[in-house]
């Protein structure tokens, strides 16, 4: 039998909760760098937005050229990416930090680029590109929150699945356009 005891007593975590009330969620337990952290999660809200962005752009381009199908796809991942943003931003003000969203220098912070595109399938080509940048880079966002902010690393888990559904949508449709 160990004898150190896996599990903080009760009594010990009820003092603790109350030490810092105004932490919110944020609990002395949390093991994480929470500035690299916001850091970190504002990158991922700028990408998001770019996404948002180009997605929308593209869409309208699209649905100029009768492109129906492609264009609901386009859309539908477009609000997709408005729901990550969403999602981040309130993970973001969770850990008491701000979040980002000054389109000044949102390129910058963003992983993925806005690139218009010439034509369908040309737009198609950029979304799959700036979709495995995310997938990518979440990834690695995924890695670097492991233990410390699994409530971070959960949500970026569900996202990435989706980014990965993303990218498979656009490949198939690129098929279809072949
Ligand atoms: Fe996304
Ligand atoms: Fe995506």
């Amino acid at each position: 039998m160990a004898d150190k005891p896996f599990l903080t007593d009760i009594k010990t975590l009820r003092e603790r909760a109350r030490k810092h009330i105004e932490d919110g969620a944020i609990t002395p337990g949390y093991s994480g760098d929470r500035e690299t952290a916001v850091k970190i999660l504002n990158e991922a809200l700028a990408t998001e937005i770019v996404c948002v962005l180009r997605y929308k752009r593209h869409y309208f381009m699209a649905a100029g050229i009768n492109a129906e199908s492609v264009a609901a796809e386009f859309l539908q991942h477009a609000n997709e990416e408005q729901g990550h943003a969403d999602l981040i931003a309130q993970r973001i003000v969770q850990l008491k930090g701000e979040p980002n969203l000054n389109p000044e220098g949102l390129l910058t912070r963003s992983h993925a680029e806005y690139v218009e595109g010439t034509d369908l399938v040309d737009m198609i080509k950029e979304d799959l590109v700036a979709e495995r940048i995310a997938i990518d880079s979440y990834r690695e966002m995924i890695n670097y929150f492991d233990k410390d902010d699994p409530t971070s690393r959960r949500m970026l888990e569900g996202i990435l699945a989706m980014e990965e559904e993303h990218a498979d949508d656009l490949v198939s449709l690129l098929e279809t356009m072949r």
